[in-house]
């Protein structure tokens, strides 16, 4: 795999899709497991989050439900701290087991207020499933139940994840070049 340039910088392969989507499955069976006849409502987080609710959605073997919401924080490579909500939930979620789907747990800004909007609603249970958390950014009192991949505090692109808004297409996840090992 190659390097790959956005906006003038550099990154490198970091995971590989193949890696990415046999670490999937596992959740996903964790999660079958776990919510086997409680018929669960995934809610995926808009925009980056779309192919890890996919992939983990379609590998997740009992009766369950999917909505989207879109919130944006991101600026460039860093976290402005103020997030929007761009488009909210629709459903009732009352009484119902929820499981949020994020791409990444990074200051927990986003997921914190996610979390205690859901919860206002009283649901049966909310629950995180992140691909990618980064323990050492953290910032709330945030523990998400299902993770991908705990990463050190670094700038990363693919596989849902962007610069502002490109390279999400990719299918590996890439790390920005100067900040790698
Ligand atoms: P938080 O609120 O700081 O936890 O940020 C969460 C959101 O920031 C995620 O849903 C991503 O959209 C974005 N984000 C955080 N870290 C990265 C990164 O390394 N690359 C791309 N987007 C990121
Ligand atoms: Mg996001």
């Amino acid at each position: 795999m190659k390097q790959v340039r956005y906006n003038g910088l550099t990154f490198e392969p970091y995971i590989e899709r193949e890696k990415i989507q046999a670490r999937i499955k596992e959740l996903a069976k964790v999660i079958t497991e776990e919510y086997e006849g409680k018929r669960p409502l995934f809610v995926c987080v808009l925009n980056g989050a779309f192919p890890f609710a996919s992939e983990l959605f379609l590998n997740v073997d009992t009766d369950a439900e999917i909505t989207f919401i879109r919130l944006k924080s991101y600026e460039g490579t860093a976290s402005t701290g103020v997030v929007k909500e761009m488009m909210g939930l629709s459903e009732n979620i009352e009484g119902r087991p929820v499981i949020v789907v994020e791409d990444i747990v990074d200051t927990g800004k986003t997921i914190d207020r996610l979390v205690n909007t859901l919860k206002a609603k009283n649901p049966a249970s909310v629950k995180i499933a992140t691909l990618l958390f980064k323990p050492q950014s953290l910032c709330c009192d945030v523990n998400p139940d299902y993770v991908g991949f705990s990463i050190p505090p670094k700038f990363i692109i693919g596989y849902g994840l962007d610069l502002d808004g490109l390279a999400r297409n990719l299918q590996d996840i890439y790390v920005l070049k100067e900040q790698a090992d």
